[in-house]
């Protein structure tokens, strides 16, 4: 089957999302186990009103299909585009 996003040729993803029920949203799992990550880096990213990132990028790495996941950030549910930028270039 054809997917909709092919990721092959990108050597870093970072994967954002809000936090629902302390887990990413399951569209998130969904597509997180829809393609092959290969050697590709993935640096999750979540916005929630409190919970951490913790168990929601365990869940997600566990799903994937190779990839090198890297250690994740969790912001304010009032984060800007800002602030995303400045972490990642921090990086
Ligand atoms: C259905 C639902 C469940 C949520 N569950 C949590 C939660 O378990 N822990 C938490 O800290 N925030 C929770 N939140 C708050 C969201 O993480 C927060 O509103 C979101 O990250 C803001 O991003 P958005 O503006 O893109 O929705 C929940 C929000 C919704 C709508």
């Amino acid at each position: 089957m054809k997917k909709a996003i092919d990721l092959s040729q990108y050597g870093i993803v970072y994967i954002g999302y809000p936090i629902w029920h302390s887990k990413a949203p399951r569209i998130m799992y969904t597509f997180i186990e829809s393609q092959e990550w290969g050697w590709t880096q993935i640096i999750p990213f979540c916005t929630s009103s409190e919970t951490d990132i913790g168990d929601s990028a365990i869940l997600l790495k566990n799903l994937g299909h190779g990839g090198e996941w890297k250690e994740g950030k969790r912001f304010a549910e009032n984060a800007t585009k800002s602030d995303v930028e400045t972490w990642i270039s921090s990086l």
